[in-house]
């Protein structure tokens, strides 16, 4: 195992790391490595990468291989900037080259459905809704590996959904397609490194056999901060941590 990947491991958890597997390998290492980076170049990114980002994406599985999920590429600069005012003043969206936003599109499969004459009863089915949601997040988080073994680096953008009929306007949205959340992918910049932030320890949410709420290391308090200009009357949950 490499120096990185060691201090990644022991990053992850801040000091609570469980054992470590032999196997390691670069897959591992670029999991273990994972940060959200939102300080970016404004550097383009190379040519063919959105493909290869996409087709990472659409490797990942799919709930009955319906693949119930869309995206949409945003590299138009305006737009970008349009995105970033959406999500609450988020400049890195408007400085990293790309935002993609994945969607959950049951659009499609009602096409292709009354094209074939069929009634696509199970298009109302809230399950429906939610594998499209699974789909697209599956797809997202493969694209994100793929671009993290690039040197890229990812945010995803829930505070999209804050403005769904915004978004959808500018999108150009039919009917059953829903923004699940955007992903911005850019060069990190070098300046200003992102950092691994620690998870919970294994305990808290491995459960062995049966569920145990009696393993859960006490106390926990969660961790909040003002929303931001978005939801000023808010407190969001950044997290929730170990007291001391
Ligand atoms: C579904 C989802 C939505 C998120 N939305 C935002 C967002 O709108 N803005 C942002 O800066 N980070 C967003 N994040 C990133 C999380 O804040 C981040 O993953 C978390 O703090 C853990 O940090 P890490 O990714 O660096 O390990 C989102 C993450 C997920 C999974």
């Amino acid at each position: 195992m490499s120096h990185a990947a060691v201090n990644a491991f022991d990053k992850r958890y801040a000091g609570h790391a469980p054992p470590r597997a032999n196997a390691w390998n670069p897959v591992l290492e670029a999991q273990f490595s994972h940060r959200s980076v939102r300080s970016y170049l404004p550097t383009p990114l190379a040519e063919g990468t959105l493909e290869t980002l996409i087709g990472a994406a659409q490797s990942a599985a799919s709930s009955s291989n319906l693949q119930l999920w869309s995206v949409v590429a945003v590299r138009d600069a305006e737009r970008r900037a349009a995105f970033a005012e959406l999500a609450g003043h988020q400049e890195h969206i408007a400085i990293a080259p790309l935002l993609l936003v994945f969607l959950a599109d049951l659009s499609r499969a009602e096409r292709i459905a009354r094209g074939k004459g069929v009634e696509p009863e199970a298009i109302e089915y809230t399950d429906t809704f939610l594998a499209g949601a699974f789909d697209a997040a599956l797809a997202a988080q493969n694209a994100t590996l793929a671009a993290e073994s690039l040197g890229l680096g990812t945010v995803y953008i829930g505070a999209l959904r804050n403005k769904v009929t915004e978004v959808a306007k500018l999108l150009g949205l039919p009917p059953r397609v829903s923004p699940v959340f955007g992903l911005v992918v850019g060069h990190p910049d070098p300046e200003r490194p992102a950092s691994i932030k620690p998870r919970l320890p294994q305990p808290v949410i491995l459960h062995q056999e049966i569920y145990n709420a009696d393993a859960e290391p006490e106390p926990f308090r969660p961790m909040t901060r003002p929303c931001g200009p978005s939801r000023p009357d808010r407190t969001c949950l950044i997290s929730t941590g170990r007291l001391n």
